[in-house]
């Protein structure tokens, strides 16, 4: 088999690319180790920043976002018991941000892309990224897990394999630099079948921890506490998860959560992650293979969607004009825009969690970031326009 650009992963960053390079004419293949239900079933966040919303129309793949996902134009912080709004499309200048779950996302990549004629091989096993410093690499790997070795021939190939694929490995260990901060606490999460009970997300830092409001429908509603990463999910009784999120969510004025039952739980530790450069030889690694973002302001999916925007545009250069520059520049662009959602996503975990490693101090310290953002116009809009989505820089390409 033989192709442009061969993709490790069909998540959003390997999907958007193939559609973006589509566009283009530039082929590509994704293969992935998941099965085509297991990857549209997978629980995820979502919250789409203004401009992914936008591309997602662009290429043709917004109407049922447009149909189905949430639009909300601003967001509610709550601490000491009190609420505050902050008004994001005001202070956006008309932006707003949409709630559509990831595997919502992921079917209607993965429906148009088929559609279009593109391939997909899900399900592979013993996947190889196979001379990546040599102008002739390839991945090779096996259908269903245990058919024959098969070898994709490519130009490029792009791991977008997220943080356990080989993707990133395949850079050599003593080229590339990891930077990463684990945080001592982690999110329950669950999906309940109720009916929304607030008008936009919650987010909340009280006297036992963080607690999140956020929705799916107008039936389901998500919700996520703070936890200990180590706890066994079967310690949160429904009774308890209530109880907890009752403390940390309901305001004393008279607003209570409504309850619902809860049809799935699970508990996902809380880490950021970076790796230096994205790019070795004719590799390229975009999204989760790359970086990680704890997800208080549900930036993971919206990183990895930058950096396959960057990276398009850098092959459509390449391929169009014979322009290597945005190719050479891949990693350095990417990683602007990503230590800038790194640093968003640390503001907001810290400010909004409890660590009972750090002192009473720090503690003091995230209230007074909680009271900027309600008092003063500079910090209360650059907490919005970081939500919405930092706007691109030109790239060199
Ligand atoms: C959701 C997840 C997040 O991390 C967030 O900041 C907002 C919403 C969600 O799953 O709905």
């Amino acid at each position: 088999m033989r192709t442009q650009v061969g993709i490790v992963g069909a998540g959003p960053a390997g999907l958007f690319l193939a559609l973006l390079l589509n566009r283009e004419g530039i082929s590509a293949v994704n293969i992935d180790s998941r099965s085509r239900p297991d990857i549209e079933s997978t629980i995820r966040a979502g919250v789409l920043e203004h401009w992914v919303t936008e591309l997602m129309h662009e290429l043709g793949v917004g109407e049922r976002m447009l149909r189905d996902g949430h639009f909300h134009d601003g967001i509610t912080l709550q601490w000491n018991g009190e609420r505050h709004h902050v008004d994001i499309t005001e202070l956006t200048g008309g932006k707003r941000v949409t709630v559509y779950p990831q595997h919502e996302v992921l079917k209607d990549l993965i429906a148009a892309r088929l559609a279009q004629g593109g391939e997909i091989v899900f399900s592979v096993g013993d996947t190889k990224i196979n001379g990546a410093d040599t102008d002739t690499p390839s991945i090779s790997f096996r259908r269903d897990g245990t058919g024959e070795l098969e070898t994709l021939h490519c130009d490029y190939v792009v791991g977008a394999d997220g943080f356990h694929g080989p993707g990133r490995q395949a850079i050599p260990r003593a080229l590339r630099t990891e930077y990463q901060k684990v945080y001592p606490f982690g999110w329950l999460g669950v999906l309940v079948n109720a009916p929304l009970c607030w008008h936009e997300l919650i987010y909340a830092n009280q006297k036992d921890g963080f607690a999140l409001l956020s929705t799916r429908s107008p039936d389901v509603q998500r919700m996520y506490v703070q936890c200990d990463p180590k706890d066994d999910i079967a310690e949160w009784s429904d009774a308890r998860i209530w109880d907890e999120l009752h403390a940390r969510l309901d305001t004393g004025d008279g607003w209570t959560l409504t309850e619902g039952e809860i049809f799935q739980k699970n508990i996902v530790p809380l880490r950021s992650f970076v790796c230096e450069p994205m790019q070795y030889g004719r590799l390229f690694i975009a999204g989760d293979a790359a970086h990680i973002v704890p997800p208080t302001g549900a930036k993971g999916m919206n990183l990895a969607v930058a950096d396959v925007l960057v990276l398009s545009r850098a092959f459509i250069a390449k391929y169009k004009r014979n322009s290597q520059l945005g190719l050479d520049t891949y990693s350095a662009t990417c990683l602007r825009r990503i230590w800038k959602g790194e640093r968003f996503s640390w503001y907001m975990t810290t400010m909004l969690h409890r660590n009972n490693t750090e002192s009473d101090f720090e503690q003091r310290i995230h209230f007074a970031d909680l009271d900027l953002v309600r008092t003063n116009i500079s910090q209360a809009r650059s907490l919005a326009e970081n939500y919405v989505g930092l706007p691109f820089e030109q790239f060199a390409a």
